[in-house]
C-alpha cells in the first residue's frame, strides 16, 4: 500500500480491532470525568431519565447515520466530511457545511491532549506519592491549580511542568497516528482497551467495598443517588439540554471522527451491529463504570450534598481532587491512584488518535501528502495552538473552545449530516446503506426516528442553547466555563480564542476550496466511485 493521495485510503486489521478502536474512540475522559460530574450537578436519577432518553433518540440514531455517512464515504476514498457530504449531495455548498465537521475535531483535539497531559502528570504525581499530605478538598483543589498554572495558595510544581507533560502526551499522540490505522491507531485500541477496562473494574470494586465515610455514607448512598429515578427536575430544560450534550460528547458523535474511522470499511462490512455494540460498549464504560467510581468515592466521603457541592466547584475536581483524597486513605492509594488516573489517559489516547484522523484523511487523500508529513505538520500547528491553552488556562482560553467546538459545534455539526444525509440524500437510501451488508435489521421504527425526530430534538436544542447559552457568552455576559460574567482582564484572551476558531475554520474553507480546484472535482458530477476500501481484513 502507497502512502500517497488516493491510493493510500487504508483498512481496518480485523472486526474485533475495529470494534475496540470505535468503542476507543467514543470511550474517553468524557466517561469518567464528565459524566459523573454532569449526573451529579444535574440532579442524578433525574438527570439519568433524560441522559437515556436522549440516548435512544439522538445517540444511537445519530451512530447509524455517522457509520452510514462514513462508509458512504469511504466507497469514494473520502475520509473527511467535506468530502462525504459531497458524495451525499451534489451541490457546492456541501463541501463548505463539511468544513464543520472537518475544524471540529481539531479544536477538540488541541484542548483535550492538554487535559490528557494533566492525566499524565497526575499519574507520575500518584505513583511518587507527590500529593500525599494533602488530605482535605481544598488542599487538592490548590495542588491541582499550582499544576494547571491558575493560581492555588501554594506553588507545589515549577511553571514548567505541565508544558513537560504536554510535549510528551502530544508527541505520543502524533507517535501513534504516523503508524497508520491498523498499525498504529488499531493496536493502540487493542492494548489500552482492555487494560482500561481492567483498571476501571478494579477501583469500581475498591470504591463498592470501602467502609462507610465519615458521615456514615457508603458508595452504595452514591449509587442510589445516581440510579433511582426520579422526576423532581425532569420539567428542567437545563437537566434535558446537559443530557444530550453528554450523550454528544460521550459517544464521539458531530465530531467526524466515527465517520473517518467507518470510511475505512467496505460495503461488506457490517455497521448496523458494530454500530451498535460501539454505543452499547461506551455505555457500560460510563454507566456502569464511570457511573460506580467518581460520585460513589466521593459519596462516601463528603456525602451526598458535599459531592455535589464539588462537582459544582469546578469541572475536573471530582477527578483531580477528590479522588486523590480518597486515594490517600486507602491501603496502596498510589498505586489506586496510578491506576485511575493512567485509565483517564489510555481512555484520552484512544479518543485523541481519532480526533486528528479526519485532517490526516483530509491532507493525504487531497494533497497527497504522506502520512508522517501531515501527522507532524498539523500535529506541530496543533501543538502550538495547544501552548496557548496551557499559557491561558486560567483567563478562560479553554472553556470557550470546550464550548463552542465541544457542545454547541457538536450539535450544529449533527444537524447538517442528518439534514443532507435523511433529507437530501433521502431516509430510503440512507436506511439502505446503513444495512448493506448488515448483520441486523435494525427496527423500522428507526427510520422515522432519525427522519423526525433526531433532527427535530437537535433543532430543539440548538434553539435553546442559541437563546440560554450561546448568546451570553458571545456578549460575556456569562462566561463558557461558569455562570459568573467575563471578568474585563480576561476579554481580550476570551475574544483572542474566538478570533482563532474562526480564523482556523476559514484556514479550511480555503484548503477545502483549494483541494477542490487541484482535483478538478465537479460539484454537480460527485466523485468517482473508486473500487471500495479493502474493507475490514483487506489491509493484513
Ligand atoms: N467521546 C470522547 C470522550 O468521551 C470525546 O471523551
Amino acid at each position: 500500500m502507497t502512502d500517497n493521495g488516493v491510493s493510500a485510503h487504508e483498512s481496518w486489521g480485523t472486526r474485533l480491532g475495529l470494534i475496540m478502536a470505535m468503542a476507543g474512540n467514543a470511550i474517553g475522559l468524557g466517561n469518567f470525568l464528565r459524566f459523573p460530574r454532569q449526573a451529579a450537578v444535574n440532579g442524578g436519577g433525574s438527570f439519568m431519565i433524560a441522559y437515556f432518553t436522549a440516548l435512544l433518540l439522538l445517540g444511537i440514531p445519530l451512530m447509524w447515520i455517522e457509520w452510514g455517512i462514513g462508509r458512504h464515504g469511504g466507497r469514494y476514498r473520502k475520509g473527511h466530511m467535506p468530502g462525504m457530504l459531497a458524495s451525499l449531495w451534489r451541490h457546492p455548498a456541501a463541501k463548505y457545511l463539511g468544513v464543520v465537521g472537518l475544524v471540529i475535531p481539531i479544536f477538540i483535539l488541541i484542548y483535550y491532549t492538554y487535559i490528557m497531559a494533566w492525566t499524565a502528570g497526575f499519574t507520575w504525581f500518584s505513583l511518587t506519592k507527590d500529593y500525599w499530605g494533602m488530605s482535605t478538598q481544598a488542599q487538592m483543589v490548590s495542588y491541582l491549580q499550582s499544576f494547571q498554572g491558575v493560581g492555588g495558595s501554594h506553588p507545589y510544581h515549577a511553571a514548567w511542568t505541565p508544558y513537560a507533560f504536554f510535549v510528551g502526551t502530544f508527541a505520543l499522540n502524533m507517535w501513534i497516528v504516523s503508524k497508520g490505522i491498523s498499525g498504529g491507531v488499531e493496536k493502540l485500541a487493542r492494548i489500552a482497551m482492555p487494560v482500561l477496562f481492567l483498571f476501571a473494574a478494579i477501583l469500581a470494586g475498591v470504591v463498592l467495598t470501602m467502609p462507610a465515610g465519615p458521615g456514615g455514607e457508603t458508595a452504595w448512598h452514591g449509587l442510589e443517588f445516581i440510579y433511582k429515578p426520579d422526576f423532581s427536575l425532569l420539567g428542567s430544560p437545563t437537566v434535558w439540554l446537559a443530557a444530550a450534550g453528554q450523550i454528544f460528547f460521550t459517544l464521539s458523535l458531530g465530531q467526524g471522527t466515527l465517520q473517518a474511522y467507518a470510511s475505512y470499511l467496505s460495503k461488506d462490512d457490517d455497521i448496523a451491529l458494530n454500530g451498535l455494540a460501539t454505543a452499547a460498549t461506551n455505555e457500560t464504560a460510563e454507566v456502569v463504570l464511570g457511573g460506580t467510581i467518581a460520585i460513589p468515592a466521593a459519596v462516601t466521603f463528603f456525602g451526598v450534598s458535599g459531592a455535589v457541592a464539588i462537582a459544582n466547584g469546578g469541572s475536573f475536581d471530582l477527578g483531580f481532587a477528590t479522588m486523590p483524597v480518597v486515594f490517600q486513605q486507602l491501603p496502596m492509594g498510589n498505586i489506586l491512584g496510578a491506576m485511575w488516573f493512567s485509565l483517564l489517559f489510555f481512555a484520552g489516547l484512544t479518543t485523541s488518535v481519532a480526533l486528528i484522523t479526519p485532517a490526516v484523511a483530509f491532507f493525504r487523500e487531497e494533497f497527497g501528502v504522506s502520512r508522517e508529513k501531515v501527522v507532524w505538520g498539523v500535529g506541530g500547528i496543533c501543538f502550538v495552538f495547544g501552548l496557548m491553552h496551557v499559557a491561558w488556562l486560567g483567563h478562560g482560553f479553554l472553556d470557550e473552545w470546550d464550548y463552542w467546538a465541544g457542545s454547541f459545534g457538536l450539535v450544529v455539526s449533527a444537524i447538517i449530516e442528518v439534514i443532507i444525509f435523511m433529507w437530501v440524500f433521502g431516509a430510503k437510501h440512507a436506511w439502505h446503506e446503513i444495512h448493506l451488508g448488515a448483520d441486523i435489521r435494525i427496527p423500522h421504527v428507526f427510520k422515522h426516528i432519525m427522519t423526525w425526530v433526531t433532527p427535530a430534538y437537535l433543532a430543539a436544542i440548538l434553539i435553546w442553547w442559541g437563546k440560554e447559552d450561546a448568546l451570553p457568552i458571545i456578549l460575556n455576559t456569562r462566561s463558557a466555563g461558569s455562570s459568573n460574567p467575563v471578568v474585563p482582564a480576561d476579554a481580550p484572551y476570551i475574544w483572542g480564542s474566538r478570533l482563532l476558531l474562526v480564523a482556523i475554520a476559514l484556514a479550511f474553507v480555503v484548503f477545502v476550496r483549494m483541494a477542490w480546484r487541484r482535483n478538478r472535482y465537479d460539484d454537480r458530477h460527485g466523485f468517482a466511485e473508486i473500487e471500495g476500501p479493502a474493507g475490514v481484513g483487506g489491509g493484513q
